[in-house]
């Protein structure tokens, strides 16, 4: 069914518009990044504001650009997310649906990242799902492995504390690199030492041999660090002192020690056909390094979307949502309802 996706879980609004194929024919995301920079993270009441006055000027350019007559299934984020955000999502998509009598699918934010890397911008079909796939989500709000099968998508693990896109975040913040800081400290790491400093690797003993993360000591050891390299926030944030950069380049490098570390164990338990990383950090330069090398040791597929795919946006909703009806899950447009938090076991099933 050729499909309109629209997201508004967090501060980026995003309508998409995909074939039946699942081909992205169209994709926009408007960001609110500037909008909340002064205040170093996302201020609810202001992002529902942003998404209302946004949406109608999104959908008028998916219609001029791609046509929405003949559209045939609207696919919306219900969930987790900001409530007032995601209320303002939710009704204006069941609106539509409900005007244009249109099917209506409610869909997970997650389980839309998890299906982004086989998205592409080239208008080509979308891959078809592999029989096991072992997939990393790490965004602003998770850092967990999921195995992806015919039976849907199952954690497999998850951070005790911060998320990794969090810290990334909270250092930018504490270092005064603005907000979101992640693509700010990938930048600049790169122009730094990975093996300057090294940090002492969390212990979770409870049980043994947990594939969980921990982030939350990291961002401490790093903030203090800092700390003791120059007074913060940075006089200059575009050209830090060369200390800064190679404490920015070994605190991404660890981060991503961290994430990769558990993905041998995770693939010799689980053999999938493919790995694949989705969600903000995924745009991380050295995580897509290191990853696409790790392919090619092991021979093991790896799957990353297109880097504008990353972060949050609609195409993912949409390609969700038609596999999601594909199953026969549709929902009523007159009672959709939004939730704010994770709950993946009660959401999965739905
Ligand atoms: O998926 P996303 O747009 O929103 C959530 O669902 O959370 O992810 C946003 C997160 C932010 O924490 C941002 O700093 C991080 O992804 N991020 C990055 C990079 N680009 C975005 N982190 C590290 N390196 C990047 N290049
Ligand atoms: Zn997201």
């Amino acid at each position: 069914m050729r499909t309109l996706g629209i997201e508004t879980s967090c501060d980026e609004t995003a309508v998409a518009v995909l074939e039946s194929d699942g081909a992205v024919r169209f994709s926009l995301i408007s960001s609110q990044a500037a909008v909340h920079a002064p205040y170093l993270g996302v201020v609810p009441e202001l992002a529902a504001r942003h998404h209302i006055e946004a949406l109608p000027r999104l959908l008028a350019e998916a219609d001029h650009q791609a046509g929405l007559a003949s559209v045939e299934l609207v696919a919306v984020t219900r969930g987790p997310g900001l409530i007032g955000s995601l209320l303002v999502g939710t009704c204006f998509a069941q609106a539509y649906a409900w005007g244009r009598r249109l099917p209506i699918t409610g869909v997970d934010h997650l389980e839309a990242h998890l299906v982004s890397p086989f998205l592409n911008l080239e208008g080509r079909p979308a891959r078809p799902l592999p029989e096991r796939t072992l997939s990393l989500v790490v965004s602003g709000g998770h850092s967990s492995y999921f195995r992806l099968d015919a039976e849907g998508a199952r954690p497999l693990n998850r951070t005790r504390d911060d998320a990794a896109g969090e810290v990334f975040d909270k250092v930018a913040a504490a270092l005064g690199l603005g907000y979101p800081g992640g693509p700010a400290v990938d930048r600049l790491a790169e122009s730094g030492d990975p093996q300057a400093f090294a940090f002492s690797v969390p212990r979770i003993k409870d049980p043994p041999g947990s594939l969980d993360f921990s982030f939350s000591g990291l961002k401490t050891m790093v903030i203090r660090t800092a700390q003791e390299l120059t007074p913060l926030p940075l006089a200059d944030p575009a050209s830090p002192p060369h200390a800064v950069l190679d404490l920015l380049a070994s605190f991404r490098r660890t981060v991503i020690d961290w994430l990769l570390a558990p993905l041998d164990e995770l693939v010799r338990r689980y053999q999938p056909q493919g790995v694949a990383a989705s969600g903000g950090v995924a745009a991380n330069h050295e995580l897509r390094r290191r990853l696409t090398a790790w392919g090619w040791r092991t021979g093991v597929e790896v799957l990353l979307p297109p880097l504008s795919l990353t972060t949050d946006n609609a195409a993912m909703i949409a390609r969700a949502g038609q596999l999601r009806a594909a199953r026969g899950r549709l929902d009523d447009p007159l009672t959709l309802r939004a939730y704010p938090r994770a709950s993946w076991k009660k959401t999965r099933g739905q």
